[in-house]
């Protein structure tokens, strides 16, 4: 029989509270060697807090943190922070300014001198700054300083690194090379990485696993392909994307709308569900005299709107409609160059496959 593998780092029901308010709250998560887990979520939820415990920095006031199955937080007590063997890279990562490139990914290694001068080339090397090690942080730009402090973070061969935003003061093409390189060297050491951000698509880029976080929880957790897919909310759902929203009431398990019947089996008669959709997933077709086409399985009924705007994004264009029926703002994108003129007349159809249906939600947890 294998045996069962230990989580390198695994939370338990971990809870913060500032003057009484729990900024995280039972908070439980485990991350095996060699994976990335990503805490996703709005500014505020308690993703720095989540990481601020596990490094040692913050004493939570309840819940538990392992290192290879090993306690190292318990009961508002733990291991000091040098003891935890974690690796730390924060956005505002501090450089010592006396120091060359060199001793500052130096500065956390013990052992023989020749033996550490190794690891430093090496890990220059890989990101990129090979020649550097003689020069000073103040003779560094910003991202080549990201790239020292990554190296620094990288040397002692953590178990455990906590990345928080370190990548956001980095530009875009930049940022690309050095996040696909700093998780390939943290795979390839088999340590378990957490990252905070709240950009999706570094999450989606960067996560094996993604743990969304809203107002210190976590409320949905999967690989990016299933969060993306099957949303356990709207809210989860519009992290991720522009989304349009119809409503109805249910009535015989059957929603009406302009779009046509929706099956909305299990919810009682007389409830309002939102029905949502992404933009890609809005098809537009012709205006023909007045009339657009004719419904289908896959796609309902169709229902004219007016173009108000038109962008081109890139690989898409966006188009928003203002509907005829209700006055409501439908926003549809189209792959490639699709740039109707405003006041345009059109007719938008949605891909039934594609829809989610959510309970719509009621007052008290729109004030939450
Ligand atoms: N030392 C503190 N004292 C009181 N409240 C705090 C303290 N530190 C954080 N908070 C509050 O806890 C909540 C969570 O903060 P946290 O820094 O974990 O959020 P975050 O998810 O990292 O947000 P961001 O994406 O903006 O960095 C916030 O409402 C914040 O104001
Ligand atoms: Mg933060």
């Amino acid at each position: 029989m294998p045996e069962p593998t230990v989580p390198r780092l695994e939370i338990s029901k971990l809870t913060r509270r500032y003057g009484g308010r729990a900024v995280v709250e039972d908070l439980s998560l485990s991350v095996p060697p060699g994976q990335v887990t990503c805490l996703l979520g709005p500014s505020g939820c308690g993703k720095s807090t989540t990481l601020r415990m596990v490094a040692g920095v913050e004493t939570p006031d309840a819940g538990e943190i392992r290192v290879d199955g090993e306690l190292i937080c318990a009961n508002g007590q733990g291991l000091p922070p040098e003891q935890r063997r974690i690796g730390l890279m924060f956005q505002d990562f501090a450089l010592f300014p006396h120091l060359s490139v060199a001793d500052n990914v130096a500065f956390g290694l013990s052992g023989a001198k020749d033996a550490q001068g190794r690891r430093v080339a090496e890990l220059l090397e890989r990101v990129g700054l090979g020649q550097y090690g003689a020069k000073y942080p103040h003779e560094l730009s910003g991202g080549e300083q990201q790239r020292v402090a990554l190296a620094r973070a990288l040397a002692p061969n953590p178990s455990i690194m906590l990345m928080d935003e370190p990548f956001s003061g980095l530009d875009n093409r930049l940022r690309d090379g050095i996040r696909d390189e700093t998780i390939d060297i943290l795979r390839e050491q088999g340590a378990a990485v957490l990252l905070v951000t709240h950009e999706p698509e570094e999450a989606m880029r960067m996560a094996d696993e993604i743990a969304l976080m809203r107002a210190g929880r976590i409320v949905q957790k999967g690989a990016p392909y299933n969060i993306y897919n099957a949303p356990v909310d709207r809210d989860c759902m519009a992290f991720f994307s522009d989304v349009n929203v119809l409503t109805g009431r249910v009535h015989g398990a059957l929603t009406e709308t302009a779009f046509g019947q929706f099956f909305t089996p299990g919810v009682p008669d007389g409830d309002e569900v939102e029905i949502v959709i992404r933009p890609q997933h809005i098809k537009i077709d012709f205006d023909r005299n007045g009339r657009g086409p004719n419904p289908t399985m896959a796609e309902g009924t169709a229902v004219r709107g007016v173009v108000q705007r038109a962008r081109f994004m890139g690989n898409e264009s966006l188009v928003e409609f203002r509907m005829d029926h209700d006055g409501s703002l439908m926003r549809a994108t189209v792959p490639n160059v699709f740039l109707p003129n405003p006041g345009n007349a059109l007719w938008l159809m949605i891909r039934r496959d594609k829809c989610f249906l959510f309970p719509k939600r009621d007052l008290q947890s729109r004030i939450e």
